[in-house]
């Protein structure tokens, strides 16, 4: 029998040493619980970084994947099949675009976008040969690519991966004054933005900044690109984080839930104007559509809809701020977030870090990982009950006085 000391030691040593993973070795998962495989059960506070907003392992889903994957399981796009224009019109309809872009991971879909952004501005915008430029924030997450990197500003993220690929401009977030002063230089072509920043440690910029930020980009002919692979697909509360603000992207990139964690499913939505100026051979990927995708996505966010997920994690969201907000601990600096997307910030001291607290949350059988250092992000799966939340809620709060 393997111990999970064993399987830690296996990872570490076949493994590259990527990822720092909490001491916790998981076999299996339902809804918002995983077991590790000694049977102990943990409520998960992290959804796989909000991929598994429909619970772990929902039957549907798994359903859909198991019974597409007995037929037929990738075609390439060198061929049509019977399940990728289904997807297509699915997914187009659902959030209102004229085309969608597959691909694989949320990385993948960025690129796609960044891609689609410069096409348009030298195809549309007439942009000089080779001068587009977009815009980005700092503290940004877009995923790990050699171009996604090279915008990032987190030395972690970036340092030692150069040369830089060159044509971005980085503002600081939350910030319109530098976004007007940014968009006078008239090669720019695209504004890149979350409309929460996760990765940074839950960043919710004032309300009022993506309406503000869309306006300007509009005004000087702009497109507003939207990266909601962390804070789409009901996360914070709404379909999309940007629609607490009434904003519609030019260009829309989803991943994660799109496939409720089951599959790698990622995409990039935009109108004909934008996505027509890719043209055949120009952009793709081998499993990028493939049938397994189009059915998990397909069945994936119809779970979203049928089970009220946005309307549950902008309820429970609350409840969950104001119950943590009542906890008195001088170990916590603040709390912040949207929806059921969340974020604590911990006054770290020796002994009573954020990773000690994760630690003794595990112990306590609750999952979550810190970022940052002293950041501890709350993100369960949005199909969890309120009186699983007030459970969940009362290991945390026993946690925070076995501190005191
Ligand atoms: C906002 C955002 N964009 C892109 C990505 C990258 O997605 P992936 O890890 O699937 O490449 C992430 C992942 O955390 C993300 O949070």
């Amino acid at each position: 029998m393997m111990t999970p000391k064993d399987y830690m030691d296996r990872e570490d040593k076949y493994g590259a040493h990527n990822y720092h993973p909490l001491p916790v070795v998981l076999e299996k998962g339902e809804g918002i619980y995983v077991w590790d495989v000694e049977g102990k059960k943990y409520f998960d506070f992290l959804s796989a970084y909000s991929a598994v907003n429909q619970g772990h392992c929902h039957p549907k889903i798994v359903n859909a994947m198991v019974d597409q994957a007995k037929k037929l399981t990738l075609t390439s796009r060198a061929f049509y099949n019977n399940v990728l224009g289904e997807y297509e019109e699915y997914i187009t309809k659902y959030f209102g675009y004229d085309k969608v872009l597959p691909m694989n991971t949320g990385a993948e879909a960025v690129e796609t976008a960044i891609k689609l952004c410069r096409k348009w501005g030298y195809q549309k915008k007439k942009v000089k040969d080779n001068e587009a430029k977009i815009i980005v924030c700092e503290s940004n997450f877009h995923g790990r690519t050699t171009t996604i990197v090279s915008i990032s500003t987190d030395p972690d993220a970036r340092a030692d991966y150069g040369p830089y690929t060159p044509g971005f401009i980085t503002i600081p977030y939350n910030n319109i004054p530098a976004l007007e002063k940014a968009l006078e230089d008239k090669n720019v072509v695209g504004f890149l933005l979350e409309p929460i920043q996760g990765e940074a440690g839950v960043f919710v910029p004032d309300e009022g900044y993506l309406k503000k930020a869309y306006d300007l980009c509009k005004k000087n002919n702009v497109l507003f690109i939207d990266d909601e692979v962390q804070t789409g697909i009901a996360r914070t509360g709404k379909m999309l984080a940007c629609d607490h603000e009434g904003v519609r992207p030019d260009i829309l990139i989803l991943g994660k839930a799109v496939s409720g964690g089951v599959f790698p499913v990622s995409a990039a939505l935009a109108d004909d104007d934008i996505m027509l100026c890719i043209k055949p051979g120009e952009h793709g990927s081998t499993f990028g559509g493939n049938p397994i995708a189009g059915k998990v996505a397909i069945a994936a966010l119809q779970v979203v809809k049928d089970e009220k997920l946005a309307e549950n994690a902008e309820r429970l969201g609350k409840i969950f701020r104001d119950e943590f907000k009542a906890i008195k601990s001088d170990m916590i600096e603040l709390v912040r977030g949207k929806g059921l997307l969340n974020a604590v910030v911990i006054h770290n001291k020796p002994g009573k870090t954020a990773w000690d607290v994760c630690i003794a949350m595990a112990e306590a059988g609750l999952l979550a990982k810190p970022t940052h250092g002293n950041i501890i992000r709350f993100a369960p799966p949005l199909v969890i009950t309120e009186a699983q939340l007030r459970e969940a809620m009362n290991i945390i709060k026993a946690v925070f006085k076995k501190f005191e």
